[in-house]
């Protein structure tokens, strides 16, 4: 039989994602494919990230300011273009469509009708880069839907069922994939010595209930009342801890892996809120009820909304299903 660990340094990306379509067609070669695009993206992006400081073009801001009204930082850029080139002759994808381009990104040669469309906040948490703490890349994967000829993209404006497939890599203390194809969320951990995605945790399952909360008090006086309530009671109970880390990706992580709840409430101001719908809430929803949480606008399923615009916002309550549901109950 086989050395353990010799079978663990073997259930790679590209083999798991065919045993898990459990099928070797076209369809299930492309996602592998693609798969592996994803996870080729994120070795660069861990190993520029892992060198910030004692090379060139990885802390610091560009100057430029996106469609978001950010100011950009090189990371944002340099992440959103090794998307666009390990899916250049991929063959696969024919839009990429980021929370850093004001308009998709095109690849025509790649384009019978059908290819997949990669959503994507290339670099989430961007503010944290230049003091080392945690960042993502967020992830989605839709089938372009019509021919797109005048390049709207508005194939993309429909609710996050229409996901085939959703992730995010977290570049912290190790460098992890966790992505669901639909087919529960699976986690897969960067060994460097040997450049590959390991897989290291299958249908991960959040907890019924957590204890942490995380959200940015900072904002108390901005919220919305049901939310300004809800924080109200969390601070007259016990057993709550607060845990923010300026990156949704890994607060989210934290939030799968130990449950509770993260939000990023609207405001009186800004009622959507800050965090974008195609790049970040709707493909940590789908990843969230893959492991049996809850993810909601504060009113609603936020698999079901529909974003009227590409860069569209929404408020953001995800993590254990009572936690979720005691926040909706003050709305
Ligand atoms: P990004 O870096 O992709 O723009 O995302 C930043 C987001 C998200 O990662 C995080 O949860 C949130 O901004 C933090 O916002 P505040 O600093 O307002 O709390
Ligand atoms: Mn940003
Ligand atoms: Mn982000
Ligand atoms: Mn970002």
């Amino acid at each position: 039989a086989q050395s353990p660990s010799l079978d663990r340094d073997c259930t790679t990306l590209s083999r798991y994602v065919l045993q898990e379509l459990h099928s070797f067609s076209a369809e299930a070669q492309d996602l592998s494919a693609l798969m592996n695009r994803i996870a080729l993206a994120g070795k660069l992006i861990s190993r520029r990230l892992s060198r910030a400081g004692i090379v060139e073009d990885v802390l610091g801001f560009t100057g430029e300011t996106n469609v978001q009204g950010e100011s950009v930082k090189k990371m944002d850029v340099y992440a959103n273009d090794v998307f666009i080139s390990v899916f250049k002759q991929s063959g696969l994808v024919c839009r990429l469509a980021s929370e850093e381009m004001d308009k998709p990104y095109y690849i025509p040669e790649n384009c019978p009708i059908g290819r997949y469309t990669l959503l994507l906040d290339p670099i989430d948490g961007s503010s944290n880069i230049d003091t080392n703490l945690s960042v993502g890349s967020i992830f989605s994967i839709r089938q372009q839907e019509g021919d797109d000829v005048d390049q709207t993209a508005t194939d993309l404006l429909q609710n996050g069922h229409k996901q085939i497939a959703a992730g995010y890599i977290l570049y912290g203390a190790s460098t992890m994939l966790v992505f669901t194809l639909g087919n529960g969320v699976h986690s897969f951990t960067l060994d460097p010595s040997l450049g590959e995605f390991i897989l290291a945790e299958e249908n991960m399952q959040i907890p019924e209930s957590g204890s942490v909360y995380s959200l940015n008090e900072g904002n108390f006086w901005q919220w919305e009342e049901p939310i300004r309530e809800y924080v109200r009671y969390v601070h007259r109970q016990e057993g709550y801890s607060a845990r923010y880390g300026g990156a949704l990706v890994a607060d989210f992580h934290r939030i799968i892996q130990q449950g509770g709840v993260f939000l990023y409430p609207g405001t009186v101001n800004k009622p959507e809120g800050k965090l974008r719908l195609l790049y970040e809430t709707v493909p940590l929803a789908f990843l969230i009820e893959q492991a049996g949480g809850k993810a909601s606008t504060g009113r609603e399923r936020l698999m079901d909304v529909v974003p009227e615009k590409l860069h569209a916002r929404s408020p953001l309550v995800i993590g254990s299903p009572k936690n979720v549901e005691l926040v909706e109950s003050f709305y």
